[in-house]
């Protein structure tokens, strides 16, 4: 695996891939990888001929209070994870090589950055967005792959690649699970055990809701208000739980079809995001 920080090093080495008449896969990160992180570059190999991944962590979609300074770098053991699952270029780049000048040009997504996520996390949209397109700038991939499991980063993004009509094709990762059901993240770290055995308990009322919304109960907002409820009871203190419509992430109603129910909810220290379909 080829690593490269500078930007002008990185896209010759592109170029040349380009001339070869190869395709590009590209999986943006910010490191840390886990196995939700390499099944989607296993993936991207399914897509395109050379995968490349990005490691940034980057501080514009970051609150003031959020964990930018404490978030786990682990460089040389997600580069040998990277190279296993047969990654051809990695870009790490620095702050400075990413952001030389302060980034006063920003990518604005509309009002979906201010539902859900973006209530709890102002700004963080923006700055996902921002840097996913000073990224594609730069890699110019034919594919670019993100997970599921942050459901509403994937819509902003698709939107984005959509009205700014970019020539990429973006494919969403299925989440990947723990076996007790606990989704992979970064952040699952920061659990402690006692709080990592209680956290399958955000998928499992996700679950619940699924099944009742099926079994045709679509007193949405009770529903989500009871499982909060439940949760909070166990010592979580939820941000939100919602059924919302997979096409907008607008609120459902009893006529929608194709809902996806999405939580965040805080268990100790870190934040759980989950979701699932309907
Ligand atoms: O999902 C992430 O890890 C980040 O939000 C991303 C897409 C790499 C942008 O920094």
């Amino acid at each position: 695996m080829e690593i490269y920080s500078n930007i002008a090093e990185l896209r010759s080495a592109l170029a040349k891939v380009r001339q070869e008449g190869r395709t590009i896969a590209f999986a943006p990160t910010m490191g840390n990888l886990h196995a939700g992180h390499i099944s989607l570059m296993r993936q991207a190999r399914e897509h395109a001929d050379c995968v490349v991944a990005s490691i940034f962590v980057n501080r514009l979609q970051f609150g003031p209070n959020e964990d930018f300074d404490k978030y786990p770098r682990t460089f040389d053991a997600d580069c040998t994870q990277l190279r296993d699952a047969g990654v051809e270029f990695l870009f790490a780049p620095t702050e400075i090589d990413l952001y030389p000048q302060p980034q006063t040009y920003v990518v604005e997504p509309p009002e979906i950055q201010f539902l859900l996520e973006g209530e709890c996390r102002p700004g963080h949209f923006r700055g996902v967005a921002t840097v996913v397109m000073k990224l594609f700038q730069i890699v110019q991939p034919d594919v670019a792959l993100f997970g599921k499991k942050d459901y509403q980063q994937l819509m902003v993004l698709r939107n984005m690649v959509s009205q700014f009509m970019l020539p990429i094709k973006i494919v969403g990762g299925e989440t990947v699970r723990a076996d007790d059901g606990l989704a992979l993240s970064s952040r699952n770290g920061y659990l402690s055990p006692e709080e990592r055995a209680e956290a399958p308990r955000l998928q499992q009322t996700l679950k619940n809701i699924r099944q009742a919304v099926l079994s045709g109960n679509h007193d949405y907002d009770a529903l989500c208000r009871m499982a909060s409820e439940n949760l909070d009871s166990h010592g979580w203190k939820t941000d939100y739980i919602s059924i919302r419509r997979q096409q907008d992430l607008g609120p459902a109603s009893a006529s929608d079809t194709d809902l996806v129910v999405v939580a965040a909810s805080k268990l100790g220290t870190p934040r759980l995001l989950d979701n699932i379909e309907i």
